[in-house]
């Protein structure tokens, strides 16, 4: 594999403005020099994350996230930086050779490995006379071979020790086997955990395989659908399927479809509704939440068309709602599912649907009428009650009103009456920017780091007057900064935080939310030096102070007192 040098590694960070990419997946907006938007790595309320254009760096004020283009995109991309060098390359149209495939991944590569081969043999399976019953099944649902292609539908045939006897002839750890979830051990030895079922690959988010679905396909008396059970790389409460598939046209469209089975999404595709994603079938998370809300601001939950699926469209939104999504909801008639009803209605039906979801608050109404007869009093109090206890959840204010007037005609209530029953909370909830607490030493050594990350002069400053800083954390990063400045002769502060570590990165991220002004004057700079120094002396007087309390030999001792003496003198000096 070709290695890139640092000189082209900022060349392909230089070919971009962080400022479009991040936009490309979050809107932003200018305030001042920076632009903001809600910051994609934690539960954010407020516009949090800062970009800035002239650092070209990114940073949130809440969840203290910080760093430059590829730090951006490996954390929301959810890929390595090798990987998000590539991306940047890409949009910058600067074409570099690096062979993705032949970067090896440190951790887990054996787990992956192991799905390889799994598949290739799940692959060739329901291709041989041995799938010739599952294809059938298949084509009598309508996935034809296309779609078994597109969505790599493959086999496990009946003999349940066939995948164990092809891995035990590689030379895999036994824990790895056992950990991937594909291969059981009990009395009997090794055999397969999936046989005789269809296998429906769950990719990660870079279309890796770390996991299936087996569904029967025979009359056989078993669960309809069994899941790999969870490793370091599969957690069904995070996982998405179809989001790598997804993920463009989601952001193409800024809508994204959640239904709740993978053959929902199979058939949606077939018709061509490509920004559909599924979870496992299982509740849906916050988790799940925080990635879906990457793939585009508007969001559809269209679950299955039962009670079941309307409780849990109920629990979904509730979850968007946290996040301060408003999510919109399809409902289908009869029963159905996506699968069953695009099959019964057929593709324009099931677009006309999509096209004109509810909002979530009408659905909400009518879910909390179910079972309710609104002219009895006690029914039409208590659905008013539930109605206000859900529109406090949503921080929308037209939706809000329009909420208000349909409730107060439903249950003849005076809308204002209504309207005093909504609570204000949310606009106090809101996050706000964590003060960073900080007393007058550690904000004189932040203070300098920051300019130090600014300027090439102060960072000659440091190196003259040879500060030391108190906190070691601060000393080190302030040595890197140095060390970085040796190298280059320019301090580029983007550039810098390439090779940083997480807690190294934490601090960057500390200083940056100082929010301190760009101008400084040498006197500044000064009065950092001083007052670390002074904190210097400070820890230094009380050293031998202690030591001084300790001391019995009284020669020692009064020299000890002496010297506490001259530092004193020192601090006053330097105080003037
Ligand atoms: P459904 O029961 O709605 O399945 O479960 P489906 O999508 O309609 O599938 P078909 O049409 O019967 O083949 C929705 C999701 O719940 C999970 C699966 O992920 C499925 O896609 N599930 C369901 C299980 O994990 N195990 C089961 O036994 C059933
Ligand atoms: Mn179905």
């Amino acid at each position: 594999m070709k290695t890139l040098s640092q000189e082209q590694i900022n060349e392909i960070k230089n070919s971009v403005d962080i400022v479009d990419v991040v936009s490309k997946y979050i809107p932003l907006n200018k305030t001042g020099k920076n632009y903001f938007g809600s910051c994609p790595f934690h539960e954010d309320k407020t516009p949090s994350l800062s970009v800035s254009p002239s650092r070209q760096m990114f940073n949130c004020f809440s969840c203290h996230r910080v760093g430059n283009v590829f730090q951006f995109l490996m954390e929301y991309e959810n890929i390595p930086f090798i990987e998000a060098v590539k991306m940047v390359a890409d949009m910058g149209g600067i074409d570099i050779k690096i062979d993705l495939k032949n970067t090896k991944k440190i951790n887990n590569s054996d787990i992956y490995n192991i799905y390889d081969i799994g598949q290739k043999f799940y692959l060739n399976n329901i291709n041989t006379s041995y799938g010739r019953q599952a294809k059938e099944y298949l084509y009598k649902r309508k996935i034809n071979d296309d779609l078994i292609k597109e969505f790599e539908i493959g086999l496990a045939i009946k003999n349940s020790k066939a995948l164990s006897n092809l891995l035990n002839k590689k030379e895999f750890k036994e824990k790895d086997l056992i950990d991937s979830g594909l291969i059981v051990k009990d009395e009997n030895g090794f055999h397969d955990f999936f046989y005789d079922r269809i296998m429906f690959p769950l990719h990660d988010m870079n279309s890796k395989v770390i996991g299936y679905s087996g569904r029967i396909y025979t009359n056989i008396e078993a669960p309809k659908y069994i899941n790999s059970k969870e490793h370091v790389l599969f957690k069904k409460g995070e996982f998405i399927y179809n989001y790598a598939k997804a993920k463009n046209e989601c952001r193409m469209k800024n809508t994204v479809i959640i239904m709740e089975g993978f053959m929902d999404v199979i058939r949606a595709y077939s018709i061509g509704v490509k920004n559909v994603v599924a979870t496992l079938g299982t509740a849906f998370t916050k988790e799940h939440a925080n990635i879906i809300k990457r793939l585009g601001s508007n969001i559809i939950i269209c679950f299955d068309g039962d009670k079941a699926g309307a409780k849990a469209t109920m629990a979904c939104s509730d979850i968007l709602l946290e996040f301060n999504i408003i999510p919109k909801v399809v409902r289908l008639e009869e029963d159905l599912d996506p699968d069953e009803y695009i099959l019964k209605y057929g593709k324009d039906k099931f677009l006309e649907k999509i096209n004109n979801p509810i909002s979530v608050m009408d659905f909400k109404l009518s879910y909390l009428k179910n079972n309710k007869d609104l002219t009895q009093t006690v029914d039409k109090a208590k659905y008013a009650k539930e109605a206000i206890e859900h529109l406090n959840k949503i921080d929308d204010e037209i939706l809000r009103e329009i909420t208000l007037k349909k409730l107060s005609k439903e249950t003849e209530l005076d809308i204002d009456f209504l309207r005093s029953k909504i609570e204000k909370k949310e606009i106090i909830k809101v996050d706000k920017p964590k003060i960073v607490q900080t007393n007058k030493y550690d904000m004189a050594q932040l203070g300098l780091l920051f300019y130090m990350l600014r300027s090439g002069d102060v960072i000659k400053m440091f190196d003259n007057r040879t500060i030391y800083f108190p906190t070691k954390e601060y000393r080190m990063l302030a040595h890197e900064i140095s060390y970085f400045y040796k190298n280059n002769n320019y301090i580029d502060e983007s550039e810098f935080i390439n090779d940083l570590d997480k807690d190294s990165l934490a601090i960057v991220s500390k200083i940056e939310s100082l929010n301190l002004s760009d101008e400084y004057n040498n006197n500044l700079i000064l009065d950092y030096f001083n007052a670390i120094e002074e904190k210097n002396i400070n820890d230094e007087c009380d050293r031998l102070t202690k030591l001084m309390n300790e001391e019995t030999d009284l020669e020692k001792k009064a020299k000890l007192g002496q010297r506490i003496l001259e530092l004193v003198v020192r601090r006053e000096k330097n105080v003037e």
